[in-house]
């Protein structure tokens, strides 16, 4: 075969001499605009999967890499006057240049053509070519050609950031936070050679101009950087290779996604994307490199696979764009939460946390990083971590002891401590007649206060017969509904746990079947009205809701003041107003559902109007001593719904008027929603809202790990967790875990001792023998 890299980075060179290898008689050549050695940019990490992996394909190319490596186990984060330093991350360095040296002459040690100095307008320039590899980097004119086919969704971020070298080397990968007048500037530093390191300046489109940086040249901006970043460099100077950039030599990070093919058949040959050209990753988790490099091992692969024929290509490159999606898919949004972390730093962190805590955000940025994988890397720094977050809770522990994870840490609201982070979210059971809590409830609820959770939530309690979604829902808007509550309280006070009333209605949501039956769907008879912000229905054919007048609006607040004075006298600890899911008050909250034309409809001020007159009337009778939380659905995963700003914006409304607690959860307002499922979905949410407005927060949402729970608390992305389908699957979900992380010092119920110490050996008799195979 004929076989053209067009672009001679990472990708087109390795995929070139990994071809020739493999099949000799094939004839490669890689073109380049750049003449040989001339490269942008410094040095690039990776990780010794990559190498392994690469090791694998050529142990010649793989050994020279690897006597050029820098190894370097340390992070260490420059910090408000701070050196934290923590060790075990493993990464290796390599410059640029040396790489690319490398590979070309490992390229031309096999016989692949090498073309310098020649710049490629497109494809149709090699008509004896059967394979062309689009490999020209960010920027492809051959994907641009074809950008039909492809479908490139080029996102420019917002951050600006210049990549910089320095003649010092650091012995590890630093990371260095400066506050100027303007804002916040950060350095990436790491060291890729004996005597150079990279350093990459980001900061924000804002601060840059406010600085005056976006119109500066070159020698300005490593001017600027070198005095800002003078203590971390102590006296060294930066320098820049990038003076051929024309305009700021500030740039905006491009992600790339290719929505549509990886390939395409121009009438003679077949084109295909790979590397930088087909997706990018982001330098916050450097791995550009690593993808262009497997990406060339994966195309090799499968024409060791299918056979290095030209009939075979089509098929080929169909099995290598299937295998690789999924892998730069995994990595783009591991990529996505750590470039978003350095995006939002100065305002959303670094203003607002203490060093400790910054820096256990940010080895956490890409979520991929857990509490229990910094325990695997380093033992004393995480426990000195978790020592220094269980003080800040008011916990004294023994120099000698080991220290409790954040999840079992206390947490204090107004007048209540709850013992533990862990919370039992609200869950419909739809077992209730007439609202009235009978021994189901007692039973479900009772369990899983005996089960460890710190705070345990009743199912959505209804104010009044029309406010339910089902008949089968709870209420509380008579004193028989009362009484029996009543029960339940009082016997999760026996326990040590807290109990949680959830007061909401349930709008244009209800009247419809219990959710075994047919959920969502409208009772076969007994319907009763339905009222939501504006007239309409949930399900396209469901009953239709009539738009709220303003004696509604007096009516259902007099319900909510009842019930949440019902709840006060009952002992419920903590009050939750449920504003989410789509029910009354979120349907108010959201544009989706609020088309009003009235002062309760339109902008943000309008909408929360309604739910924050419920709020403040509900704040006024609920004691001063007991917490408020709010639930919010911070995202409508839908086209023209609310979105976390819109979320943020009410968190801060709710805070204003009183709110002690924002409950992050989404979805469901509308039927048209495509909602982006994952370990940790909605934490995001809760984090904004947490560190941007300045309120505490319940993350909630496939949260099913103390590692999970642990990870979110120490690093500040909320202050509870709310967990409701483990908690059906296991009502001692928080005691099991404990165990599990090899925890002994969480009590138990007296009544269960005798199973607590049998059940911990289990665990550690299964844990010392091993995955069982
Ligand atoms: C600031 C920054 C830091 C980074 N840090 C890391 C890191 O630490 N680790 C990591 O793994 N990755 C890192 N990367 C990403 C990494 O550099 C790229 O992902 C990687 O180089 C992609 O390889 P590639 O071969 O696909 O493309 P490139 O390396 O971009 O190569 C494309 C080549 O094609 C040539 N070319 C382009 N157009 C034409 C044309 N029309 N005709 C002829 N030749 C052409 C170019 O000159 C270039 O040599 C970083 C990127 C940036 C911007
Ligand atoms: C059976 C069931 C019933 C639910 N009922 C309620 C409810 O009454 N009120 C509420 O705010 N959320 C309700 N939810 C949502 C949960 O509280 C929680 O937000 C959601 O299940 C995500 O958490 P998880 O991933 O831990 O299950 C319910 C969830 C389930 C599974």
């Amino acid at each position: 075969m004929r076989i053209v890299c067009v672009g001679g980075g990472p990708a087109g060179l390795y995929f070139g001499l990994l071809m020739k290898q493999a099949h000799p008689a094939h004839e490669v050549s890689v073109i380049e605009r750049n003449r040989p050695y001339d490269t942008f940019g410094w040095g690039v990490v990776f990780s010794d999967a990559t190498m392994d992996n690469m090791r694998a394909w050529d142990v010649k190319t793989a050994c020279e890499i690897e006597t050029a490596f820098n190894h370097w186990d340390d992070i260490e984060v420059w910090f408000k006057g701070r050196r934290m330093r923590t060790t075990g991350h493993g990464f290796v360095g390599i410059g640029r240049k040396r790489l690319l040296n490398i590979l070309q002459s490992r390229c031309e040690e096999l016989g692949v053509e090498l073309v310098f100095e020649r710049e490629v307008d497109s494809d149709l320039e090699f008509p004896d070519a059967e394979l062309i590899i689009a490999c020209d980097g960010i920027n492809s004119k051959l994907r641009n050609r074809y950008a039909a086919a492809f479908a490139p969704d080029v996102v420019p971020r917002p951050n600006r950031y210049i990549w910089l070298g320095t003649r010092k080397s650091y012995d590890a990968f630093t990371f260095d936070f400066r506050r100027t007048e303007h804002g916040w500037f950060q350095a990436h530093i790491y060291k890729f050679d004996a005597d150079t390191s990279t350093f990459i300046v980001e900061t924000t489109e804002q601060t840059l101009r406010a600085h005056g940086l976006h119109e500066a040249d070159a020698d300005t901006s490593v001017a600027f950087c070198e005095k800002l970043f003078a203590e971390v460099l102590e006296g060294a100077p930066l320098m820049t290779n990038a003076r051929h950039l024309r305009g700021s030599a500030w740039l905006n990070f491009q992600r790339l996604i290719c929505g549509r093919r990886w390939s395409h058949f121009n009438g003679r040959s077949h084109v295909v994307l790979m590397g930088d050209a087909a997706h990018t990753a982001h330098f916050a988790i450097g791995s550009g490199t690593k993808l262009a490099l497997e990406d060339a091992i994966e195309l090799t692969r499968q024409f060791d696979r299918f056979g290095h024929g030209a009939d075979q290509i089509p098929q080929v490159l169909a099995a290598y764009e299937e295998v690789r999606r999924v892998d730069v898919m995994r990595i783009q949004n591991a990529a996505r939460n750590a470039m978003e972390w350095f995006e939002v730093v100065g305002d959303r962190y670094a203003d607002t946390l203490e060093p400790e805590q910054f820096m256990y955000s940010l080895l956490t940025r890409s979520q991929r990083i857990s509490h229990e994988s910094l325990r695997k890397r380093d033992r004393a720094w995480l426990e000195g971590y978790e020592r220094w977050f269980a003080q800040r809770c008011g916990l004294n522990i023994d120099p000698a002891d080991r220290p409790v994870p954040p999840m079992f840490t206390p947490y204090r609201v107004r007048g209540v401590t709850l013992a533990n982070r862990i919370i039992m979210s609200p869950m419909a059971m739809y077992s209730a007649v007439d609202g009235v809590p009978n021994d189901f409830h007692l039973v479900h609820l009772g369990s899983r206060a005996l089960g460890g959770a710190g705070l345990v939530f009743g199912e959505m309690t209804c104010v009044s017969p029309d406010a339910r979604i089902t008949p089968g829902c709870l209420g509380l808007w008579n004193d028989q509904q009362a009484a029996a509550w009543r029960r339940i309280v009082d016997f999760i006070h026996t326990t040590a746990a807290k109990a949680g009333l959830q007061l909401g209605h349930a709008g244009r949501k209800g009247s419809t079947r219990l959710a075994w039956e047919g959920i969502d769907q409208a009772l076969p008879d007994g319907n009763w009205p339905l009222i939501s912000a504006s007239g309409d229905s949930y399900l396209p054919d469901g009953a239709l809701a009539r738009a709220m007048t303003r004696a509604d609006m007096e009516r259902v607040k007099a319900d909510f003041i009842a019930a949440t004075r019902r709840g006060a006298a009952i002992g419920f600890d903590v009050l939750e107003l449920h504003c989410a899911h789509g029910y009354l008050l979120s349907s108010f909250l959201s544009p989706l559902t609020n088309r009003r034309t009235d002062d309760y409809g339109g902008s943000h001020e309008n909408r929360a109007r309604f739910p924050l007159e419920v709020f403040a009337a509900m704040r006024a009778v609920w004691p001063d001593d007991r917490p408020m939380s709010v639930r919010l659905s911070c995202h409508d995963w839908t086209d023209g719904g609310n979105m976390p700003d819109d979320a943020a914006v009410f968190a801060r409304m709710f805070k204003e008027a009183g709110a002690d607690l924002v409950d992050c959860s989404s979805g469901q307002v509308s039927k048209e929603e495509r909602p982006v499922y994952g370990r940790l979905f909605q934490t995001p949410f809760s984090d904004k809202i947490r560190n941007e407005i300045g309120i505490a927060t319940i993350a909630v949402g496939a949260i099913s790990e103390a590692d999970h729970a642990n990870s979110i608390i120490a690093a500040g992305r909320a202050d509870l967790c709310a967990l409701a389908r483990p908690h059906l699957a296991d009502p001692a979900w928080t005691l099991h875990e404990a165990a599990k992380i090899g925890v002994k010092t969480i009590p138990w119920p007296k009544q269960y001792l005798s199973g607590k110490a049998q059940y911990e050996t289990n665990l550690e008799r299964a844990a010392a023998s091993g995955p069982q195979t």
